[in-house]
């Protein structure tokens, strides 16, 4: 059968002085991609978590690599140990190292070696509302972002909250990369619009690639 799509090729498109998204270039290790996800969610399951000031986010989250984002009653840190099962998180798989290395290159960061990986689930209505990724100790380090399964509009400012705001909609196979002027711009996602995708159902994936520990 005549593939219309076959040739379509990832395209850049800027977003801010540091910052890129690589369109579509995680399409093609979208399956590999989501069967490491739920290993390490066999392992490290999904869980919504509490904030210090006890608000029950509505993403699910999960953790693989080194260190893991995660909250308790002082606030937000990495852990080396999932405090769920009192067992460190799951290892990076290499599907993933390999993917955040390439897209990571494409963007113009070459030497990014993560060592966390946060994986969000959003199910229609969830949301992350704006914030900056501002809990690694090293920002020359960037953030690699690869949205899986049902679009999402993300929202993308500057260093101050109150910022003029992007809206972009993100699509399956989607990387948004950013670091370097923009390593600390307030960004977030709307929330979830009901729908169905082919490889999710019905939800959206997101993995953040972090530098969270000191360079090695
Ligand atoms: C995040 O800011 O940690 C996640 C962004 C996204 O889900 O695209
Ligand atoms: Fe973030």
């Amino acid at each position: 059968m005549l593939d219309l799509f076959a040739d379509a090729k990832p395209w850049q498109e800027p977003l801010a002085s540091g910052a890129v998204i690589l369109r579509r270039f995680a399409f093609d290790a979208a399956p590999s991609l989501l069967q490491a996800i739920s290993s390490v969610a066999t392992l490290s399951p999904f869980r919504q978590m509490v904030t210090p000031g006890g608000y029950t986010m509505s993403v699910a989250m999960t953790n693989c690599g080194h260190l893991g984002w995660t909250t308790d009653q002082h606030g937000y840190l990495y852990s080396p140990v999932d405090p769920l099962t009192g067992a460190g998180w799951p290892p990076l798989p290499d599907v993933f190292v390999d993917l955040c290395q390439q897209a990571a290159i494409a963007a113009g960061y070459p030497d990014f070696h993560p060592d966390a990986c946060l994986i969000n689930r959003y199910n229609p209505g969830a949301k992350l509302s704006l914030h900056q990724d501002k809990d690694e100790p090293d920002l020359r380090a960037p953030i690699v972002s690869v949205s899986l399964g049902l679009p999402a509009i993300f929202q993308f400012g500057g260093l101050q909250r109150n910022d003029p705001l992007k809206r972009l909609l993100l699509e399956h196979g989607d990387v948004v990369v950013w670091g370097g002027k923009s390593r600390l711009f307030y960004h977030g996602i709307q929330p979830l619009k009901t729908g169905y995708h082919p490889l999710t159902a019905d939800c959206r994936y997101n993995l953040t690639f972090r530098q969270a520990g000191k360079a090695e």
